[in-house]
């Protein structure tokens, strides 16, 4: 009862904040189209550093957080540990919290015709910190703000573990760069389920009318052996059951990520009809961290994402199968955002990210991203155009598809909500913005097609029509 009062209030503090937001809307009778597995594409955005993820975990989003603070502050675990030597500890953070995501962001999601938004959570903000971790907390209840804002506007969610104790893949985004201890003991195992246990405890009641839809075990895990990939499919199997021990109302989906292991390796994998209901998540997303794919030309980017679609389709065959992460940036082959590759580093793309395998092709990153699309070339963003419409084509032939991100600070080229503002024709004109104009070009991509495809896709898979 406690939490739902604050609740009311953080939510009455934030609606008065969101409405300076600019809005891509255009009535009030926002309602997102609707997603069940099964019954049609998925076709979701992350809304990546958004407050649950407290969002500092990937300095590449929100700069701003980063640039004041020592050089060796580049993750979330350094953020907190630098600002619990501060007098202000949690002024800072709570302000990103109470502004980064407001309901309008949402509210001009549902507007473009997605259906579902990805949630970044870290296991930091669900159960007890423990061996001095410095994270910060306090995220878990802007959660579940969102997942309410989620339900009124008929979006549904997918929760993402996105960072579990010790780092399961060394990235910024896992809370903790540089080490992959996850994998090293059991403790950390079990303290994931807990927070996995705690999420869909408190997400299954009937109160959240079940806006979540799915809770994904853990964000691009990393094992680099067997031994580590032995570790995760435990993981998997033991995070199934305490998932489904902890349904209350509703059943959710599983969503397992591929761990960088490709589709194939789980096709045998908790497959119906031990397991139900199981999806699976992969990511085209180290196209940009490798010097292969960075040396494409469009064509042949747009021809690989072609090339994909027997892939994905194939896994779907076994278990639902969504693209959970995938950009337009990484697909017009550059790594150009400000320290996307880490705080401080550079970019392959213009040979500016030390000890990395010189590209075929260097280029130019001042035209290529930054938070002005109007200085980008017709032809980059022509490309970022069909990048768009390639990609979504292919994944919707599976299950559909999860963009990242919606929005960043200041890099445009990773951020759908720019992609709808400035469309193919990189005018950077607020009044298009608001007339939304552009979005209506977007809706009718991500919308027109719904007819199409549901012809194309069996009613029920095989799998489902089992006992
Ligand atoms: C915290 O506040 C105290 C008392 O005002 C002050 O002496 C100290 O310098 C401050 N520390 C930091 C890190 O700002
Ligand atoms: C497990 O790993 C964590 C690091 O993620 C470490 O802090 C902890 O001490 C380890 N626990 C055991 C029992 O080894
Ligand atoms: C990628 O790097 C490897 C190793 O340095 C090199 O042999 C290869 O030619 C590079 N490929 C391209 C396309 O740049
Ligand atoms: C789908 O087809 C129906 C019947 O042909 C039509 O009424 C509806 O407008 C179409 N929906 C979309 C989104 O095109």
């Amino acid at each position: 009862m406690l939490w739902r009062l604050n609740l009311l209030v953080l939510t009455h503090a934030l609606a008065r904040l969101s409405h300076a937001t600019p809005r891509l809307r255009q009535n009030d009778q926002v309602e997102a189209p609707g997603f069940t597995w099964g019954g049609g594409p998925m076709r979701g955005v992350n809304i990546g550093g958004c407050p649950c993820q407290l969002l500092t975990v990937q300095p590449w989003i929100t700069p701003s957080i980063f640039t004041d603070k020592p050089d060796w502050v580049v993750d979330e675990w350094t953020y907190g540990a630098y600002m619990r030597t501060r007098n202000d500890t949690y002024g800072e953070i709570s302000q990103h919290w109470n502004t980064w995501f407001q309901y309008d962001e949402l509210e001009n999601i549902a507007a473009v015709g997605l259906n579902t938004i990805r949630i970044q959570i870290g296991y930091w903000s669900i159960i007890p910190l423990v061996n001095g971790e410095p994270y910060l907390v306090g995220a878990y209840d802007y959660l579940k703000i969102a997942v309410t804002w989620a339900r009124t506007l008929n979006l549904k969610v997918m929760l993402d573990l996105h960072g579990v104790p010790g780092s399961q893949n060394g990235f910024d985004n896992s809370g903790l760069r540089g080490t992959r201890q996850w994998f090293s003991n059991y403790t950390n195992l079990q303290r994931s389920l807990n927070a996995l246990q705690i999420l869909t405890e408190e997400f299954t009641q009937s109160s959240y009318g079940n806006t979540v839809q799915t809770i994904e075990l853990v964000n691009e895990p990393f094992p680099y052996t067997d031994d580590e990939l032995n570790f995760l499919k435990n993981y998997y199997i033991q995070g199934y059951n305490t998932v489904r021990g902890a349904n209350q109302q509703q059943q959710i989906v599983v969503a397992l990520d591929d761990g960088f292991r490709g589709l194939q390796s789980w096709s045998g994998f908790m497959t119906e009809t031990q397991y139900h209901d199981v999806a699976l998540d992969t990511g085209p997303a180290d196209i940009r961290f490798n010097n292969y794919t960075l040396a494409m030309g469009y064509t042949e980017l747009l021809e690989w994402f072609c090339s994909q679609e027997d892939y994905i389709v194939a896994a779907n065959q076994k278990h639902w199968t969504i693209v959970g992460e995938w950009t337009l940036a990484a697909a017009a082959n550059t790594d150009c955002a400000k320290w996307l590759n880490g705080r401080d580093k550079g970019a392959r793309y213009d040979g500016t990210l030390p000890d990395q395998p010189k590209i075929r092709f260097t280029g130019d990153c001042v035209t290529h991203t930054g938070s002005d699309p109007s200085k980008w070339s017709s032809d980059y963003i022509e490309f970022l155009g069909r990048a768009f419409e390639t990609q979504t084509y292919v994944y919707e032939k599976a299950s559909g598809y999860i963009m990242w991100t919606w929005k960043t600070e200041q890099a445009a080229d990773w951020s759908m909500q720019a992609g709808i503002t400035y469309g193919k024709s990189g005018k950077a004109d607020s009044t298009d913005y608001q007339a939304g104009s552009r979005y209506q070009s977007l809706r009718s991509l991500t919308v027109g097609r719904v007819n199409e495809t549901s012809q194309e896709r069996p009613q029920t898979r095989e799998m489902r029509s089992e006992p």
